[in-house]
């Protein structure tokens, strides 16, 4: 007799198949998106079921179990690596008049710019460091836990049809020069040169899973949270303020707060636009 299926049960069977996809993945590969916001994670999986030509979660697990290299594409997906120079140029300006002054008076400043992407957030505080005179006793960790992103982050090659739009965004963010002298135009791009991130270390480093390397006068990690449960954001934010000195910077940018975590309370704003903090307690 053919028991009846329910919409319902169609749902909590793919969800099912998805937390065990999940717990596959974690176990195979060490990448932990168990905790990843579910709405957004359920979409990019379908992109990629739709990538191999599979119909079930449970098709495109069998996949990935045996072929890193469908675990290679499905974390491409998984990681979404928009970004863009001097993003939300607001921030920029925040930073310079309200962060720099603050790391004047230290002889020597840790940064980490966690989940960097390809880059273009790192080169942008590079440059504007440089501008205010304070990149030589700075040492930014850019991390990301997606090596082919850091791969083009070293390379530091945009593309040449971005650079109107980041030039912009420059000039909205206090940018004291012209944004061209910062990059030679090429066929396949536009080269920031290398002297530019000579203060960066760009590393792999998953916010789930691993620990804190350091301690940081400056965390920035905009737009990387929001793909997190409550769970997992709680978890980061343990990991940020473990990581930040006393009276130390977390930069969380517009889309992201620390108002609703634990940690609120530790933290006195320096800019409630642009979710700027302070380690106070
Ligand atoms: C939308 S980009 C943000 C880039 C940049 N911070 C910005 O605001 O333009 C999100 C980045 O977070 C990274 N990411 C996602 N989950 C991560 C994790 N668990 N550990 C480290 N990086 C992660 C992704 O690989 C991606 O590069």
């Amino acid at each position: 007799m053919a028991l009846p299926v329910e919409r319902s049960d169609e749902l909590d069977l793919e969800q099912l198949e998805v937390e065990l996809l999940l717990e596959g993945i974690f176990r195979r590969y060490g990448f932990d998106f168990r905790e990843y916001a579910p709405a957004s994670l359920k979409r990019r999986l379908r992109r990629r079921m739709d990538g191999e030509n599979v119909e079930t979660v449970s098709a495109l697990q069998d996949l990935i179990l045996h072929d890193p290299a469908v675990m290679e594409r499905l974390l491409l997906d998984l990681s979404v690596n928009v970004t863009a120079m001097f993003r939300d140029p607001g921030f920029y300006v925040v930073f310079r008049e309200k962060v720099v002054p603050l790391l004047r008076t230290y002889p020597f400043v840790r940064i980490w710019n966690a989940g960097c992407a390809t880059g273009e957030e790192t080169y942008s505080l590079a440059i504007l460091l440089e501008e205010e005179g304070i990149y030589e006793k700075t040492r930014i960790y850019a991390t990301d836990f997606n090596q082919t992103a850091l791969e083009q982050a070293r390379e530091g090659v945009f593309p040449l049809e971005r650079m109107r739009d980041y030039t912009a965004n420059y000039i909205q963010g206090g940018g004291k020069r012209s944004f061209s002298e910062y990059y030679r135009a090429g066929y396949d791009g536009a080269q920031f040169p290398s002297a530019l991130v000579r203060n960066v270390v760009f590393a792999q480093h998953n916010l789930v899973s691993d620990r804190s390397f350091n301690e940081f006068q400056v965390i920035v990690c905009r737009n990387v949270m929001i793909y997190f449960d409550r769970t997992l954001q709680e978890r980061v934010h343990a990991l940020f303020y473990d990581s930040l000195v006393t009276l130390g910077v977390l930069g969380l940018g517009r889309r992201e707060s620390a108002a609703f975590t634990s940690f609120g309370d530790r933290y006195e704003p320096i800019d409630t636009d642009e979710r700027v903090y302070r380690k106070v307690a």
